[in-house]
């Protein structure tokens, strides 16, 4: 077993790290832990479509940190910085509901914009990180999903990241880029934004401290894994300091078992202001109810997620109290 630390480390150490979607929330993360991991250089890019200028403040004054405003879909700003890179974390993605809401943003920017990533690694053959999700496999009896399960994506964001993953599959092996693929499930933690219709873990903590209602949308059964963005983070760095993770694809969740009506209920209790309350109301259509990985293959190579899940909402809650 390695600490984030270490592995931030291992696969950062006098090297310049570019991170796409930086201002994001496990984006900026990523920039943080690569800067303590001693990172020559940290390039962030954002264009701020749902990242947020303050997730940079914790690092933003750092010399090392170099960050350019501007969009992974313009091969003519992503070459520049992939060049100078020895690294690339590709974080950046049109997330779920927007895929509904603009599809084709979401196909620009979650293909055409990975595929700009790799193209321009191509070049000088620049290690990347791709990330992407659990979205990309649908709906899948619980215990069978592992990296190789048939993709089934049921919304348009799973079916635009399932590309992204196949980009970069290609690309590694027929090109020789050094890429690996990273797939996230349920990343939870602080400078997750509560104000979207995304995160369930950080919009429910500031509805119980604002006294609103909690929506759980559907029955509540639906299960989650919520992994700490720490540990997530942690892994992304592990696969980017391993030379045999290349090509491969990787699931990455804790073993936290949480349903959604549940987590309500324990924000509920713990941090509700009077007047919080719980209320059902539409399923999401295409929401996978049981997304739940095999995850022993990036367990052995040493990583487990060590940010238990109370600990996790705690800080969580911190960090939502303190922006609220
Ligand atoms: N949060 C989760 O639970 C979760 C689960 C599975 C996968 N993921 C993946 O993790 C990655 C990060 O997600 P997040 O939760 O931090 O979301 P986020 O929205 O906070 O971060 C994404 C960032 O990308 C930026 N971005 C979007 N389009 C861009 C473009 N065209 N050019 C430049 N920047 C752009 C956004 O402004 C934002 O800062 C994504 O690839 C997402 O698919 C997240």
């Amino acid at each position: 077993m390695t600490t984030p630390l270490e592995n931030a480390e291992r696969a950062c150490r006098g090297k310049a790290v570019l991170v796409t979607g930086a201002a994001g929330f496990i984006g900026s993360h990523v920039c943080e832990l690569a800067l303590e991991g001693g990172a020559r250089r940290v390039l962030g890019l954002d264009n701020f479509v749902s990242g947020l200028p303050r997730n940079l403040d914790p690092f933003r004054n750092d010399p090392r940190f170099d960050f350019t405003e501007g969009d992974v879909r313009d091969f003519n700003t992503i070459a520049p910085l992939v060049r100078e890179a020895d690294l690339v974390i590709h974080e950046a993605a049109s997330k779920l509901v927007a895929s509904r809401d603009n599809p084709r943003v979401d196909l620009e920017t979650n293909i055409l914009g990975t595929f700009n990533v790799l193209e321009a690694a191509r070049e000088k053959a620049v290690p990347v990180v791709h990330v992407s999700t659990g979205s990309v496999l649908g709906n899948a009896p619980e215990g069978s999903m592992r990296e190789d399960h048939p993709k089934r994506p049921s919304t348009l964001y799973g079916i635009s990241k399932s590309a992204g993953e196949e980009y970069a599959l290609f690309y590694a092996r027929e090109f020789g880029v050094p890429a690996r693929v990273i797939r996230y499930f349920h990343v939870f933690g602080p400078r997750q934004d509560y104000s979207g219709d995304a995160g369930v873990v950080s919009i429910f903590l500031a509805r119980a401290m604002r006294g609103q209602t909690l929506f759980i949308h559907g029955s509540g059964e639906q299960i989650r894994c919520f992994t700490f963005v720490r540990d997530t983070v942690a892994a992304t760095f592990l696969l980017a300091a391993r030379e045999d993770t290349l090509g491969e694809v990787y699931n990455v969740a804790s073993r936290n078992r949480v349903s959604v009506k549940e987590l309500a209920g324990i924000v509920l209790e713990r941090y509700g202001a009077a007047g919080a309350s719980i209320e059902h109301d539409a399923p999401r259509p295409g929401e996978n109810l049981r997304p739940i990985p095999l995850t022993e293959k990036i367990e052995s190579l040493g990583w487990k997620a060590m940010v238990s899940f109370d600990e996790g909402l705690e800080a969580t809650a911190e960090w939502v109290r303190a922006t609220l």
